[in-house]
C-alpha cells in the first residue's frame, strides 16, 4: 500500500476495523509463509536413500553418532547397534561415490574411527563380530581396521579436570565442554543451576524482548516420564535435574517472527550450557523435535501453557569421577563458511 493510500485508509476506516484488517492480513501471511517454509524443508531435508553429498553426510553422521553413544555407555552392551550396521555400510559406499576425496571427508573419518573403536573393543573382549564384518566389503573392513582412532569414537571426561572451570578463559571453557549423559548419584545443587540461569540471562534476544522461559524439573518421576516421551536418551539413568527451555509466543508481534523464539531460545540454551559448565556442572542438551502426540503429552505432563513452545531440554547433574562421551568431532570453520565479497 502506498503512503497516500495508507493515509486515506487510516482517515476513513475506523480504528477497530483497521486493526481487524491488519490482523487478518497477518494471519494470511502466517499460513502462506508457513506453507512455503514447509515446501523448502520438504525439498531439502535428508530423506532415506538420499545420494546428494551433504544429505548422505547427515545420515552417516546420525548413524555414526549412535555408535559413539553406544561406545560411551558405562553399561557397554557388546553387539550393540545392529540397526545401524544394517544401514551404514551401503551409505559409506554411496559417500565414496559422491565425494572423490572421501578419505579426507570429516564425516567419513568420524565414522571410520567410531567403527574402529567398536571393532577394537569387541576384539579385546573376545566378542564375535563376524556378523558386523560380513556387512562390509573387505576393502571397507581393512579401512576400518587401519582407521585413525582420534577422528571419532568416544572420549573420557574426568571430574578432576572440571575443578577450575570458573577460571578458564572462554576459548578453553568452550573447547572443554562436552555433553555427558551419565551423572553421579549425588543430588545437584539447585542454587548453582539458578546461578547458571541468571548468568544465561545476558543472552541477547530480538529487541531485548527476552521470550525464553525456563522450566526447572526436579521431580524424579516427572523427569523419567518427560524423557520417556522425548526418547533421545533411552538406556541411560535419569539425571537429577532437567531443564526445559521454551519460548513465549506472546513476545512476538508479526507473522514473520514466528521462528524467532527458536533462535532466541537456542542462543539462551548455549549460554546456559556454558554457564553450567563454568560452574562445574555436567549437562547434555536434548531435542524437543516432537511429534504432535509427544508435544501434547509433554504439555500435559509439565502443565505447559498454550503460549509456550518447547525449544530444547538440558539434562543437568554432577560429573562422575570418570565417564565416556561421544567425540563428536567438528567441521572446521572454513568448511561451513561462505565469504561474500
Ligand atoms: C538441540 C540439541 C538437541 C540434542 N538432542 C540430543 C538427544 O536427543 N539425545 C542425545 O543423546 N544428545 C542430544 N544432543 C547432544 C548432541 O549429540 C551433542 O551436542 C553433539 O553430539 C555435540 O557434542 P558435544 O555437545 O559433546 O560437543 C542434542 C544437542 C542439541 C544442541
Amino acid at each position: 500500500m502506498s503512503e497516500k493510500l495508507r493515509a486515506v485508509f487510516h482517515a476513513c476506516v475506523p480504528r477497530p476495523i483497521a486493526s481487524a484488517i491488519r490482523n487478518l492480513r497477518q494471519t494470511l501471511h502466517l499460513y502462506k509463509d508457513s506453507v512455503l517454509q514447509a515446501h523448502r524443508y520438504n525439498r531439502n531435508y535428508s530423506r532415506v536413500a538420499s545420494t546428494e553429498l551433504t544429505q548422505l553426510e547427515t545420515r552417516i553422521m546420525f548413524l555414526s553418532h549412535q555408535i559413539e553413544k553406544g561406545l560411551s555407555h558405562s553399561d557397554f552392551r557388546y553387539g550393540f547397534g545392529r540397526k545401524v550396521f544394517l544401514e551404514l555400510p551401503a551409505m559409506l559406499k554411496s559417500l565414496e561415490l559422491a565425494d572423490s576425496n572421501y578419505e579426507e571427508n570429516t564425516v567419513f573419518q568420524e565414522s571410520m574411527s567410531a567403527l574402529h573403536e567398536y571393532m577394537e573393543r569387541h576384539i579385546r573382549a573376545g566378542k564375535d563380530i563376524s556378523w558386523q564384518k560380513s556387512l562390509f566389503t573387505n576393502e571397507q573392513w581393512n579401512r576400518i581396521k587401519s582407521a585413525n582412532p582420534s577422528r571419532g569414537g568416544s572420549i573420557v571426561i574426568r571430574r578432576s579436570t572440571k575443578a577450575n572451570n570458573s577460571l578458564l578463559p572462554y576459548a578453553q571453557l568452550n573447547e572443554h565442554r562436552h555433553s555427558v549423559r551419565e551423572f553421579s548419584d549425588e543430588p545437584v545443587d539447585v542454587n548453582l543451576i539458578e546461578q547458571a540461569i541468571d548468568m544465561a540471562m545476558r543472552t541477547p534476544s530480538v529487541c531485548n524482548r527476552q521470550p525464553t522461559r525456563v522450566h526447572l524439573i526436579l521431580n524424579p518421576e516427572i523427569i523419567t516420564k518427560a524423557l520417556a516421551i522425548q526418547g533421545g536418551v533411552r538406556g541411560y539413568a535419569a539425571p537429577p535435574a532437567l531443564i526445559l527451555i521454551t519460548s513465549d509466543l506472546r513476545s512476538f508481534i508479526t507473522s514473520y517472527e514466528r521462528n524467532e523464539g527458536f533462535t532466541d531460545g537456542g542462543l539462551f540454551g548455549m549460554s546456559l550450557l556454558l554457564s553450567l559448565e563454568s560452574l562445574g556442572l555436567a549437562s547434555c542438551p536434548l531435542n524437543t523435535m516432537f511429534t504432535a502426540k509427544a508435544d501434547k503429552d509433554t504439555r500435559k505432563l509439565l502443565n505447559l501453557p498454550d503460549n509456550e513452545v518447547p525449544v530444547m531440554y538440558i539434562e543437568v547433574g554432577n560429573f562422575l569421577e570418570e565417564t565416556r562421551t561421544c567425540a563428536s568431532v567438528r567441521y572446521t570453520g572454513n568448511q561451513i563458511t561462505t565469504v561474500i565479497k
